[in-house]
């Protein structure tokens, strides 16, 4: 495998950066925002700089080569068969939500999701005017399952006509697997509730575990479904704003384009165009590098944390950069640890509660996409405000 340095430190602020510049003071560790602390990979770099070489950035098309590039990595990679004609183009995942869920909705319905669950999750359904119903995960050990009595009860509500799902699942880390996507399906089909996948993560994975791509566990599972996806993650490329919706029903597909023109998100941009083909047509090998430096990071954090905060617990990660730490045994609230961790340490984590009060109430996230020299000094961080706080829990 080709080397990839991914040890390097490289200064990110005062580059604009949400994650590092959000915080106004440069002591600040950031290990919040998802996005990483790596250059993306060369080919993407090349290709990108070859287009800025051109000097000329007027409005862009989506050419052929797009589709391919994108069809061929997602049959290459993950043995599903996308149509040219099933894709949408558009500036990120999280409009291409709003969009599906602008097309498959009316007011005051319910859309069901998996607590605790990524936050514009919530905005999204609201700003769509609709509700958050909530299907809370269950943890089992160090990680969790799907209950599927009470996924079944809220799909049964008249009012649920949209699931959206989670898959990898942040923050949980889970990968779910073909049955569970399909004992899924099968109780949506049941009460008429459709599926909007959003697979954003669905490039990191973690060793001994495989990502499965929703319309692609079977024919039901592709007609009943709206998929999202985008190489943003896996590639650190979230600045360019560029993402897909796959959708193989003609009609519901055009309700969505609609949607897309009237929310004013189909101008995408020439580089997201031309990164996207770049990681697709040459990204492979990097990206599976990443995933091995990615799976070495969880291993420290996991190790750091057993031998030196045991009354913390790691949940197993399976997929995505984000951990996922349960803090209960602290005495902690979520949000009071990451207030103590920024002011005491300077270190800037998300709290739990961001993904769902009840369920993330006690939780920590932590991005460990980063050089490991700067994961361990997050460690070291992390270790002194909890290890003051536990030894003196009124402290
Ligand atoms: C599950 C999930 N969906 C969407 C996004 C953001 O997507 P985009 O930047 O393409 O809007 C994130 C970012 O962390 C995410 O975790």
């Amino acid at each position: 495998m080709e080397p990839f340095d991914f040890d390097k430190i490289i200064p990110r602020r005062g580059t604009n950066s949400y994650k590092w510049d959000e915080p106004n003071d440069a002591d600040v560790l950031p290990m919040w925002v998802a996005d990483m602390d790596f250059p993306t990979a060369p080919c993407i770099i090349n290709a990108l700089k070859k287009r800025v070489e051109h000097g000329i950035f007027g409005y862009t098309f989506v050419p052929d080569s797009y589709y391919e590039a994108l069809i061929h990595w997602f049959e290459r990679r993950h043995g599903w068969h996308i149509q040219r004609e099933e894709v949408l183009y558009t500036t990120g995942v999280v409009p291409a939500i709003a969009c599906a869920l602008k097309a498959l909705t009316l007011p005051g319905e319910k859309v069901l999701v998996q607590t605790p669950v990524y936050n514009c999750f919530f905005s999204s359904i609201k700003n769509c005017g609709c509700e958050v119903a909530e299907n809370p995960l269950r943890r089992e050990k160090d990680s969790y399952i799907i209950d599927f009595d009470d996924f079944e009860r809220k799909c049964s509500d008249e009012k649920t006509t949209v699931f959206l799902l989670c898959n990898p699942h942040n923050p949980s880390g889970r990968v779910w697997t073909k049955a569970e996507l399909q004992r899924m399906n099968d109780i949506c089909l049941r009460h008429d509730v459709r599926v909007i996948a959003d697979e954003i993560h669905g490039e990191v994975i973690m060793p001994g575990y495989r990502f499965q791509p929703f319309a692609a566990v079977d024919e039901a599972c592709k007609a009943n479904s709206v998929v999202l996806n985008s190489p943003t993650k896996a590639f650190n490329i979230a600045g360019l704003q560029i993402a897909n919706i796959i959708c193989s029903d003609a009609r519901l597909r055009r309700k969505i384009d609609r949607a897309i023109n009237i929310n004013e998100v189909c101008d995408v941009n020439p580089f997201g165009v031309i990164a996207l083909q770049a990681a697709y047509n040459e990204g492979e090998a990097w990206l599976d590098a990443l995933n091995i430096y990615l799976h070495e990071n969880y291993l420290t954090l996991k190790t750091f944390i057993h031998e030196q905060l045991p009354a913390l617990e790691v949940c197993r990660l399976e997929g995505t950069y984000l951990a996922w730490v349960d803090i209960h045994r602290t005495g902690l609230t979520a949000d009071g640890a990451c207030k103590k961790l920024l002011h005491e340490a300077k270190l800037m984590l998300n709290s739990g509660t961001m993904y769902g009060e009840k369920q993330g109430g006690h939780y920590l996230r932590i991005n460990l996409a980063c050089p490991k020299t700067t994961l361990v000094e997050g460690l070291h961080r992390l270790k002194k405000v909890l290890t003051l706080e536990m030894n003196n829990p009124k402290g």
